[in-house]
């Protein structure tokens, strides 16, 4: 018997068994919306389905007559068991770890004592995307995290990557979700900035500066005799326009001729401009590299953070956010570190730092309740191969109120157990920044559970955040979560142009960049507060990964940047 096209394949009903939707924009079932149903797919079972996917595992059987093959699509953490019959398709080229398909059968319940729910008995292979397995970089065997950096742009077939890519698209999703729910506008603030929102210089130059000085290496500079030969080019066509004049030749002809005259005028100062110029050295000025001459005409640098530019929106619109992109050339080879990661910064008027540490900790646990409500079947994965604890820190984070203790209190916390013996590399006295080691402690073994450290000496925070009436502290917030240490950092902002202005001259940086900042104090001035989420720190938190480098698709690192 012929089989029916696929349209109707799609979602053939037979008798009364319930139907499977087929992708709307492909010609397929997805593989989640078989054995991702509470029954496990058998409900389904006798519908005819085309599916498609990567095989993960293949191998013949019964003498080579058949063969199994578990194929994922994706689309979530479960494969679908496949059976081929020899009579079907070359069984050889279909169970290599890696070969795409796309399948045409019959949905079964298979014999008793099998794990799976339903199989795919096929009856057509309609696609074969064949893999030699004697070359295929990934192989069956399971490859450490590290390793598979090497070869990022196949790693997404893995169970790990792919399970950490749905976690990531969810989280993204509950991060519109949340804000937009709560009446934030989304914003989308600059990738490319002329102001260093973290005064701390650790910033990536965005300049073609190089790239001009590189042309001029491959092509050849203006000879003097070129120049001399576009000289007489002039006077030649100077001398045409004279004689055409005198001759009282007709407009036109006079009109071209003076063209003509132009053109040689401006090639010729195109030359000069061009002699000037040195093969592979950058325009100075004054002993200084010369920016006006430079795409913006001025430097310019990826960001580290969309905040100074979102808050010109939150002292407009009140409740902003945004979630993009951020750069920091800092030179930490750390598992928390990246060069390139994604930030979540909201920002709020008329808030102060109990607001913004109020939304901190709701946004972070709808984040954890949305991934136990969407991606059980994912942090079930994480839970056995990764971190037993991640689920159980979901549900803790989700339903436990986050301590509060102030920087001064955290300092005394610590410095009590170092008299008590516990030793860290980095000495505990106030003033100093918290280091990784001191936040995990507390919030893991000290709190056991999210904190968020408050008023912090301004020594060691950004200029913009409040000064408190102690002169010594400013209202910044970090929220700790265990596994990760820092996730959050905030602050409400200074909002008094005569004491922002003095913070950003006493910080030794120049007040020029930021007269547009200080103008939102100059005119209508508001108390404001936000934070910023580290979203790769939220992804290791969630999942129980260890390495940062592993929760985004395309890590940037020092010595690092693939594809
Ligand atoms: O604490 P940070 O530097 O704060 C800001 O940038 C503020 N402008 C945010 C704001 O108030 N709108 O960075 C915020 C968070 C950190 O808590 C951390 O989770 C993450 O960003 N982060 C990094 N994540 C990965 N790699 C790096 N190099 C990171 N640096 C900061
Ligand atoms: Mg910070």
């Amino acid at each position: 018997m012929e089989a029916p096209p696929v349209e109707q394949m799609a979602a053939a009903t037979l008798g009364d068994v319930a139907t499977v939707a087929k992708h709307e924009f492909s010609d397929r079932v997805p593989i989640r919306s078989i054995v991702c149903r509470p029954d496990g797919g058998a409900g389904l079972a006798g519908q005819r389905v085309r599916v498609g996917g990567w095989v993960k595992t293949g191998r013949k059987q019964g003498g080579g007559s058949f063969a199994f093959l578990e194929v994922s699509d994706g689309t979530c953490p479960a494969n679908l068991q496949v059976i081929v019959d020899c009579g079907v398709a070359d069984l050889g080229q279909l169970v290599p770890t890696g070969t795409c398909v796309a399948l045409d059968g019959v949905l079964k319940i298979p014999p008793e004592g099998t794990k799976q729910n339903i199989e795919l008995r096929v009856e057509e292979v309609v696609h074969v995307g064949p893999v030699d397995p004697a070359k295929y970089p990934l192989p069956k065997t399971k490859l450490k995290l590290e390793n598979l950096r090497d070869v990022v742009h196949l790693r997404p077939r893995t169970n790990t990557i792919s399970a950490v890519a749905r976690i990531r698209n969810a989280l993204a999703y509950a991060t519109h979700t949340f804000f937009q729910k709560h009446g934030f506008l989304y914003i989308h603030t600059p990738i490319i900035t002329t102001s260093d929102c973290e005064g701390a210089g650790e910033m990536f130059q965005v300049t073609t500066l190089i790239s001009d000085a590189e042309k001029l290496l491959k092509s050849p500079l203006p000879t003097e005799a070129d120049i001399e030969a576009a000289k007489l080019a002039i006077d030649e066509k100077g001398a045409e326009v004279s004689q055409l004049k005198s001759a009282k030749t007709g407009k036109p002809k006079i009109d071209a001729a003076v063209a003509e005259l132009h053109k040689a005028k401006e090639n010729h100062s195109r030359l000069e401009e061009r002699s000037k110029l040195k093969p592979g050295v950058l325009p100075v000025k004054d002993g200084k590299i010369d920016y006006s001459k430079d795409f913006f005409d001025r430097q310019a640098f990826l960001t580290v953070s969309g905040q100074l530019q979102v808050e010109t929106f939150a002292c407009a619109v009140s409740s902003v956010y945004t979630f993009g992109p951020t750069f920091r050339a800092e030179n930490s080879n750390t598992s928390r570190h990246l060069a390139e990661f994604w930030m979540v910064e909201p920002e709020i008027a008329f808030a102060e730092l109990k607001d913004d540490m109020n939304c901190a900790e709701a946004y972070v646990k709808f984040l954890c309740k949305w991934l136990l409500d969407n991606c059980l079947d994912d942090m079930e994965f994480l839970a056995k191969n990764y971190d037993k604890g991640c689920i159980d820190r979901l549900r803790m984070v989700g339903s436990t109120p986050f301590e509060r203790v102030s920087y001064t209190e955290a300092v005394a916390m610590l410095e009590e157990v170092v008299k008590g013996g516990k030793e860290f590399e980095n000495k505990v006295e106030w003033g100093m920044d918290l280091a990784s080691e001191h936040e995990r402690y507390l919030t893991e073994v000290i709190f056991q559970k999210p904190v968020i450290v408050y008023n912090y000496p301004k020594g060691i925070k950004a200029f913009y955040m409040k000064l408190n009436d102690d002169g010594k502290t400013v209202a910044a917030m970090d929220v700790l979560v265990p596994k990760v240490g820092e996730l959050i950092g905030g602050s409400q902002r200074e909002e008094r142009y005569e004491i922002i202005r003095d913070r950003i001259t006493e910080m030794g940086l120049p007040l020029e960049p930021y007269e547009w900042y200080l103008d939102l104090r100059r005119y209508g001035t508001v108390k404001h507060s936000g934070f910023g989420l580290g979203f790769e720190r939220m992804i290791l938190f969630a999942t129980g990964i260890d390495n940062i480098r592993d929760v985004i698709p395309f890590p940037r690192y020092p010595n690092r940047a693939d594809l």
